[in-house]
């Protein structure tokens, strides 16, 4: 996919500038958006994306957020995109539904400045290929009572970088993995904004 950039950049100076990337349908990008909606601090400058159907993109879209489309190639054998996210002047990256993994160049120049959401405890039902429904499948599989969300900030392994909020729920004796992923769902929706409110 080329790289393909929507929407104007706007450079406001009293703002927090952050980039949600999320590649999905985009529920918890919907969420950060509406929370931090009229904030006189914050602001959602971009969407970065690298599906370009994915669900979030029409939330871009209805919100007015402009988008940055990437390429693999740039993204794991280029600057990662450092020089746009400086463009857009980006102080911080928040993962929602992002499954590429953050090339060390892009961490080097966001230290402690990109978080991600993680649908498990960690360290728990980490690490590559644990996402989405394998990640309920598996908490099932080995009858856990518990499971929640983890936030934490990205570091060059999957989901090893240091926590920063968990809250649990409880796997219940019949759940699905689809009904896990609700509950869990709501749990993000309920608190990645706040959590992400609170380290800006
Ligand atoms: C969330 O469950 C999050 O934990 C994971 O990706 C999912 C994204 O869902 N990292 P959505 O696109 O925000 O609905």
């Amino acid at each position: 996919m080329k790289t393909e950039r929507i929407g104007a950049i706007s450079l406001e100076n009293k703002f927090t500038r952050v980039a949600i990337f999320a590649s999905g349908a985009g529920s918890n990008a919907q969420k950060i958006i509406d929370y931090f909606g009229g904030n006189k601090e914050i602001s959602i400058a971009l969407i970065v994306c690298n599906k370009p159907n994915a669900g979030v993109l029409k939330i871009a879209e209805a919100k007015k957020i402009p988008v940055l489309l990437v390429d693999k190639e740039v993204f794991f054998r280029g600057d990662a995109y450092v020089g746009t996210l400086k463009e857009y002047g980006i102080q911080l990256i928040v993962l929602a539904g992002f499954l590429w993994k953050v090339p060390s160049v892009l961490i080097s120049a966001y230290p402690n400045k990109i978080i991600n959401i993680h649908p498990a405890l960690l360290p728990k039902y980490g690490g590559k290929g644990m996402y989405g429904h394998y990640v309920h499948e598996a908490v099932i599989a080995n009858g856990e009572k518990e499971s929640g969300i983890t936030i934490h900030y990205v570091n060059e392994h999957f989901d090893e970088g240091e926590p920063i909020f968990q809250a649990t729920c409880p796997v219940m004796l019949d759940d699905t993995p689809d009904t896990l992923a609700e509950r869990i769902h709501q749990l993000e929706h309920t608190h990645f904004a706040p959590v992400i409110a609170s380290i800006i």
